[in-house]
């Protein structure tokens, strides 16, 4: 059966299209019955491609295909995402994702109508490429507390970081190699700014803790104000800087109706002896951390064609198995905008550079005001710059102990630690 559609023919599609084709014998084996891609729907013109029979432009010749029961939407964003997954998901065909902004944003409506319409909609290569994690997330750790959720959940702002410490290559060439390798979103500034990393700690979260989490709600900075004096602080006192996100139940542990979580995206100094701080290139890791289980890593490629191909491809086979049956995933709409707490309230140790004239004599005085702190060093420190990690504390404690600060020395760089 032609029961396959496919809508978006960039790099994950052309890439889904490929490895389903590649392996179309086996996976009719596993679904056990002939499974192909019927369409392939794309505004662009593909005259060279293997593929070109397939392609049509219109959404609705899927639509009112009856023989079509899967549509994977690889397009990403918004719109016209939403518009053609709520219409598919509505006639009863289940839609497969890479679309981690559409998930994020209207995963809790979309998983509602799939339930209501005895089919699915499944994201595995939303977060994490080719690493299994919403599967074991939804299904394996189930019986556990979700304790804590954190990662590296980008694999383009993960590949600048590691060339520009590994190589001493700079930011912006860094970064240009990571789209040329199709690695980076469309418009970059998703990627280096947070934003995508964002969008998959809401993810992660809303189906640990069961209640959508909005990235509007979530605290986010990325990874463009890191300069090449931070790395070296870091490098030298044992840590890597990562961009991280984390996730993780507030009170008791136990996500309950009055309970809230912490969820925040932002570069942290990871010590050397935390395995994430060894994950480099283009590769992600996420640390999950189960009452019962205790704590498990998922690694591996994070961005990529073939890697998050692999992941829709898996979503694919699993819909076209429970045709007509709903394999339940899902969580609760979340409006409280309180159900995120504010950043500030939350305990972390910060390192912090600052440039002043008098930074030898400021010590003392720092010291004063942080407590029991660590100063650190690069090689060929200027002597107007100082480098030092703060005890845990809150970090509206540390804003306030930076902004008297302030008045004698710049603040040039502040970067949580993990
Ligand atoms: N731009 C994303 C990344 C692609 O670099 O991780 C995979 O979601």
């Amino acid at each position: 059966m032609k029961n396959v559609a496919v809508i978006g023919y960039g790099v994950v599609g052309s890439g889904t299209v490929e490895l389903f084709e590649k392996n179309r014998e086996s996976i009719s084996k596993k679904v056990g019955r002939d499974c192909d891609i019927k369409y392939i729907v794309d505004l662009r013109d593909f005259p060279d491609s293997p593929f070109a029979d397939r392609m049509v432009k219109d959404f609705n010749t899927v639509l009112e295909d009856d023989e079509i029961e899967v549509v994977a939407e690889v397009i990403g964003g918004i719109e016209p995402a939403y518009t053609f997954t709520k219409k598919a998901l509505e006639k009863g065909k289940s839609v497969v994702t890479s679309n981690k902004e559409l998930v994020a944003n209207k995963g809790a409506q979309l998983l509602d109508i799939a339930h209501k319409h005895n089919c699915n909609y499944l994201f595995e290569a939303s977060v994490g490429g080719g690493i299994p994690i919403i599967r074991p997330l939804n299904k394996c750790l189930a019986g556990n507390s979700i304790e804590q959720i954190s990662g590296i959940l980008n694999g383009t702002t993960n590949f600048i970081l590691t060339k520009m410490i590994r190589e001493q290559m700079d930011f912006e060439s860094a970064l240009s190699l990571a789209q040329q390798l199709g690695y980076a979103e469309k418009d970059p500034t998703a990627d280096i700014e947070g934003h995508d990393a964002c969008r998959k700690i809401c993810i992660l979260g809303s189906l640990a803790y069961g209640k959508h989490i909005y990235p509007n709600q979530v605290h986010c900075s990325g990874i463009s104000h890191i300069a090449a004096e931070d790395i070296a602080y870091a490098e030298s006192a044992g840590y890597a800087i990562k961009l991280i996100g984390s996730v993780k139940p507030v009170g008791d542990g136990r996500v309950g109706d009055n309970e809230k979580v912490s969820a925040i995206v932002c570069p942290r100094l990871v010590s050397k002896r935390n395995m994430l701080s060894t994950v480099e290139g283009v590769y992600n890791a996420i640390s999950v951390t189960g009452d019962g289980v205790g704590d498990v890593m998922f690694y591996g490629q994070g961005a990529g064609k073939l890697p998050t191909a692999s992941a829709v491809v898996g979503d694919i086979i699993d819909c076209l198995k429970h045709k007509g049956r709903s394999v339940m995933i899902s969580w609760e709409d979340n409006h409280d905008e309180n159900y995120v707490v504010d950043h500030r309230t939350v305990e972390t140790a910060m390192y912090v550079r600052i440039n002043s004239e008098d930074a030898a004599a400021l010590k003392s005085a720092i010291s004063e005001m942080f407590g029991k702190l660590t100063y650190i060093e690069r090689p060929n420190r200027p002597k107007n710059e100082l480098a030092f990690i703060t005890p845990t504390m809150t970090e509206s404690e540390i804003d306030a102990n930076l902004a008297i600060l302030s008045h004698s020395a710049d603040i040039m760089s502040r970067i949580r630690l993990l």
